[in-house]
């Protein structure tokens, strides 16, 4: 293997760190091996996430080939966990000289390997580039706003990007309108997933659900929401209450099990038809999503994907970067207000809530015409040599 940083080849170093990272990738990996350009793929895990239910377990449903390089970072403050990916990431660019590294939605790492490539002058292609929330308080927000302005190629998921970055002064032939790649995965992987009951039987949680009836399903994992008691406290309660209508499940994100734990809040988890779950495989949170009568959330991909199912969903934040998902989709903005909160609910339930559509490039093509992009820079690269 080469392994001059002059080398000129067609390597492209792929970057995974946390959980939705895995659900992005896997697509464009496939879509890439599969493009006649030939270009090698290296996969490198930065190990941002590490639990078995945030990570091992994943590579095997979506078909991803074992990491070629780990770097076991871990968790930390956000400059710890930052200036870690940085660090370890540059000798594997220094051992294997790709032509680009690619990097997928606005986690920490996503953050830190674009900025280490970019200051070695590698080119950096960023899947899902151009997504504003316009709250710079959110530590995605940064990531992404960074992450764009040091790539060269940026993969919008919705047409808010293209305005977004032609805003920041992003060229417009750098940017690609390609689609939701997390929706490829959802797409191929639908099919696959479980019957809610044999999801509550793996939990445990057998009849607690009776078949057929309605149910909320609850994620909630934001720093934002449940790193302030006060704010964790109220949201509970309002889920709580929520529970008294209709069964509740909640699968548990490890930060927000931390914070019940030290906020002593975790006899709110009690309530009688509030069921709490280990972080869930994909496809069984693919089940549960696709069944239920609504989402209540404040991941991204999870507004996302339940746009794609045509389920209503809540946001629990006062803005969304996927505002596709609002005004396409089956989302709406909550925000953290118990009374919104509950009377958008009693809505839902009485009323069914919005199907809304499936937005534009939003068919399980996106890694095929990321690849595609790919293709072109690569030959255009060639084209340009001395
Ligand atoms: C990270 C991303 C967030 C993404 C989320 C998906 C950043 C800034 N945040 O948030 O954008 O939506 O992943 O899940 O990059 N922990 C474990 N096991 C793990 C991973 C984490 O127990 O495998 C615990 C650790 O105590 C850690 C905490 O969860 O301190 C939070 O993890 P971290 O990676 O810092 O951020 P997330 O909240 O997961």
């Amino acid at each position: 293997m080469p392994t001059s940083p002059t080398t000129r080849n067609n390597r492209i170093a792929c970057v995974v760190a946390a959980r939705p990272n895995l659900m992005k990738m896997a697509p464009v990996l496939r879509a890439i091996k599969q493009a006649d350009y030939q270009a090698e793929t290296l996969l490198v895990h930065t190990g941002q996430h590490y639990d078995q239910d945030m990570d091992g377990q994943f590579f095997k449903t979506l078909e991803l080939a074992e990491p070629d390089f780990r770097l076991e970072v871990g968790s930390g403050s956000h400059a710890v966990q930052t200036a870690e990916v940085m660090r370890r990431f540059e000798p594997v660019l220094d051992q294997t000289a790709p032509a680009a590294v690619l990097v997928v939605g606005d986690v920490n790492s996503t953050l830190a390997c674009a900025l280490t490539a970019a200051k070695k002058n590698i080119p950096v292609f960023h899947v899902e580039a151009g997504l504003r929330s316009y709250d710079r308080s959110m530590p995605e927000e940064i990531n992404r706003i960074v992450t764009d302005q040091l790539s060269e190629l940026l993969f919008t998921s919705e047409s808010s990007g293209m305005t977004n970055l032609l805003r920041e002064g992003v060229p417009a032939n750098r940017i690609y309108f390609v689609g939701n790649v997390m929706i490829d995965t959802l797409l191929r992987q639908l099919p696959h997933a479980p019957p809610v009951s044999q999801v509550l039987n793996d939990a445990n949680l057998s009849g607690f659900v009776p078949e057929g009836q309605p149910y909320a399903l609850l994620t909630m994992h934001r720093p934002s929401n449940v790193d302030d008691p006060q704010r964790l406290r109220a949201l509970m309660e309002t889920i709580v209450k929520l529970s008294g209508e209709l069964p509740v499940l909640f699968p548990l994100h490890p930060r927000t099990r931390a914070m019940l734990r030290q906020h002593q809040l975790t006899a709110l988890l009690d309530a009688p038809q509030l069921a709490c779950l280990p972080p869930l495989p994909y496809l069984d949170m693919l089940s549960l999503m696709k069944n239920a009568k609504v989402v209540l959330t404040d991941s991204g991909g999870v507004q996302e994907e339940t746009t794609a199912l045509g389920v209503p969903c809540l946001t629990l934040r006062e803005n969304t970067e996927r505002p596709v998902t609002v005004t396409e989709g089956s989302n709406a903005i909550a925000g953290r207000d118990p009374a919104v909160i509950l009377a958008l609910c009693r809505d839902i339930l009485r009323y069914g809530g919005k199907a809304g559509r499936v937005p534009q490039h939003w068919d399980g093509r996106a890694a095929e015409r990321i690849a595609a992009a790919i293709g072109l820079w690569l030959s255009s690269r060639r084209d340009a040599r001395p």
